[in-house]
């Protein structure tokens, strides 16, 4: 096993992206969730992805052969596809980049003049903005601000060796990873069917509250409602995570659930208190069996 390999098995984000209420986090709860249903060498699938973590870790920990990765957002699924397809220029480029606030307005550009498809440039910019902005908020300011006054500094969080090593990691389990740039919807009707058998599915949407501050696609109530429709008519084993909030709890009640605390760090850090939904199937094999004998 390598190094990063084991690194899976212990606590330690995979992912290269900073990701506000990123899930890395969750990676053993949800493995202990696959150990419960009838998916074995399975296919994990995360149609909202954003970094990934949880993914990343689940299959270098070999808990699935397969991981399909969805996102809207054009700069996400620029930086996943450039760095499976474009591996080599993509390690020179982090190379070849200062990371300097001259650099942060210049890929703050290339950013906010993005056209409507997926590129290596955007994909890149994405990284950089997210490794270099406070909290990895992509609308935020430099860490340190313009005048790199204070003790954290732009690049505090742009380790070039580990980073890379990170990514020429992920790389090399290409042919294990799908990357799609799908709305939800037509995710879910076009491209979900194919991986429905011995697949795995976690959604983790924009939060109900304050999503827009974090990401640059949130849902309004009716979409957040429109998803729960189209999730509890799909075959294949599913959970879903929120924040918990009283109107998820009422689009949801026809669900089994379990309230769920997680550290995390978007903007301040805090424990922000969510919920995990679950699908009536695995809602007899894992939530049931838990609840008789807590672990
Ligand atoms: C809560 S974040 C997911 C975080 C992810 N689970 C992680 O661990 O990093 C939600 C993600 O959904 C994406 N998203 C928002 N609206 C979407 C849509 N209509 N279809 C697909 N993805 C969408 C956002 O771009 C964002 O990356």
């Amino acid at each position: 096993m390598g190094a990063l390999a084991a690194l899976a098995c212990s606590k330690m984000n995979l992912s290269p992206i900073r990701y506000p209420g990123g899930k890395g986090k969750l990676a053993a709860k949800i493995a202990g969730i696959i150990d419960a249903s009838t998916v074995r060498n399975g296919v994990y699938i995360e149609p909202f992805a954003g970094g990934a973590g949880a993914a990343l870790s689940l299959l270098f920990s070999g808990k699935v052969q397969t991981i399909v990765i969805n996102d809207v957002d054009k700069a996400v699924a620029s930086f996943w596809k450039s760095i499976l397809n474009e591996t080599e220029r993509f390690v020179q480029k982090i190379h070849a980049t200062a990371v300097t606030i001259d650099e942060w307005r210049n890929q703050k550009a290339v950013y906010q003049n993005q056209v409507d498809r997926c590129s290596f440039e955007l994909g890149f910019a994405f990284f950089f903005l997210n490794r270099t902005n406070r909290s990895g908020i992509l609308t935020g300011g430099p860490i340190g601000g313009f005048e790199q006054k204070g003790d954290w500094k732009l690049d505090c969080r742009f380790n070039k060796d580990r980073l890379i090593e990170q990514i020429v990691e992920i790389a090399k389990r290409k042919k294990q990873i799908r990357v799609y740039n799908q709305d939800i919807f037509d995710f879910i009707e076009r491209y979900l069917p194919r991986y429905q058998d011995n697949g795995f599915i976690y959604f983790d949407p924009p939060y109900f509250n304050k999503a827009g501050r974090l990401y640059k696609n949130s849902f309004n109530e009716e979409q957040h409602r429109k998803l729960h429709d189209a999730i509890v008519c799909l075959n294949a084993p599913w959970i879903v995570s929120y924040d918990n909030v009283p109107n998820i709890c009422r689009i949801y009640s026809d669900v089994a659930s379990e309230p769920l605390s997680i550290n995390y760090c978007a903007a301040k850090k805090g424990t922000g208190s969510e919920i995990m939904f679950y699908c009536p199937e695995l809602a007899r094999l894992y939530l049931k069996t838990r609840k008789q004998s807590p672990s």
